[in-house]
């Protein structure tokens, strides 16, 4: 049977970044340039580079600075126009989703990433639909969402992305208990958030990518908070489990946690090298230090 299309996909930009501070102190997380683009511009291109059609940001205070990001720079526009920079112009421009495909909920509190997956209910309505967290960035040949929405047009249900973590730190992540793994997908048959490494059932974790069936907002409806006081998506996946297919794809491509300083830097220095117009500066720079 043909799967429903996954048009819509939510980023929850709502968390405060005390990670970073103070550079997030005025200036969302989600913001932070990685070489020079900022992170939530890497997500919505891979979503569109996936097939998506409707952008919902899952807002809080201070994050204005990602609605102007995405809106027309009257200013910028014309002084570029009048100086013929049709280059920068589409530099400015070529990426936007167009005016009405993008929404904008309040969180109103931080309450946690289930939260603010619940906040954008009504705007998901009764179909499937992708989640992408920014800090989660993912350098990859095919764009990570494209790879888990070719596997959601042939299983249906859910999609995680995932990927092998060290034992210990099984701790900072969700992790999957797994029914069938073919090396490429992995069925699913418990999900645990953030098991001490001895409880972990397995090392397989959850990234910032997700492909979910609306039934998962009745079990957010109940607002239940778990690890760390929070009201986490995890929880509310599991008690979704033996609803549908719920698989969990390991991706091809390398995820980079750009919400943890180190894995910024990684992420920084990565797409660097994977740009002909850097790599051989950097790789120079990199070799002074090495050699220092
Ligand atoms: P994090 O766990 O990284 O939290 O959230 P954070 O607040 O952004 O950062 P730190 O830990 O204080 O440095 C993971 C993702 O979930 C979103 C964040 O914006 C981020 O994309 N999130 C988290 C929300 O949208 N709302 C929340 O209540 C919590």
């Amino acid at each position: 049977m043909p799967q429903k299309k996954v048009r819509k996909a939510i980023f929850p930009v709502g968390g405060l970044g005390t990670r970073f501070l103070p550079a997030t102190k005025a200036m969302p997380k989600e913001m932070l340039p990685v070489v020079d683009k900022p992170l939530i511009q890497y997500a919505v291109e891979e979503a569109q580079a996936a097939g998506i059609e409707d952008f919902i940001f899952v807002t809080g205070r201070g994050k204005h600075a990602i609605e102007d990001h995405f809106d027309v720079s009257f200013e910028l526009d014309t002084m570029l126009q009048a100086r013929e920079k049709s280059d920068l112009l589409s530099v400015i421009r070529s990426w936007m989703p167009s005016p009405g495909q993008i929404s904008y909920m309040r969180q109103m509190e931080p309450l946690g990433l289930g939260h603010a997956v619940w906040c954008a209910r009504n705007l998901i309505g009764d179909e499937p639909f992708a989640v992408l967290l920014a800090d989660d960035l993912v350098l990859s040949k095919t764009p990570c969402l494209q790879q888990m929405t070719e596997v959601h047009a042939e299983t249906g249900g859910s999609v995680v992305a995932v990927m092998d973590v060290p034992r210990e730190h099984t701790n900072r992540y969700g992790i999957l208990d797994i029914e069938r793994d073919d090396g490429r997908l992995a069925s699913v048959r418990g999900l645990v958030e953030k098991p001490d490494p001895a409880d972990a059932p397995s090392t397989l974790s959850i990234i910032g990518r997700y492909i979910l069936q609306p039934q998962v907002f009745e079990h957010l409806d109940k607002q239940e908070k778990g690890a760390g006081g929070e009201i986490q998506l995890t929880d509310a996946l599991a008690a979704t489990l033996g609803s549908g297919p719920f698989n969990g794809l390991r991706f091809e491509g390398r995820r980079f946690d750009c919400g943890d300083k180190a894995g910024f830097l990684e992420a920084t220095i990565a797409f660097a090298l994977s740009r002909s117009d850097l790599a051989p500066a950097v790789r120079d720079i990199i070799k002074s230090y090495v050699d220092a």
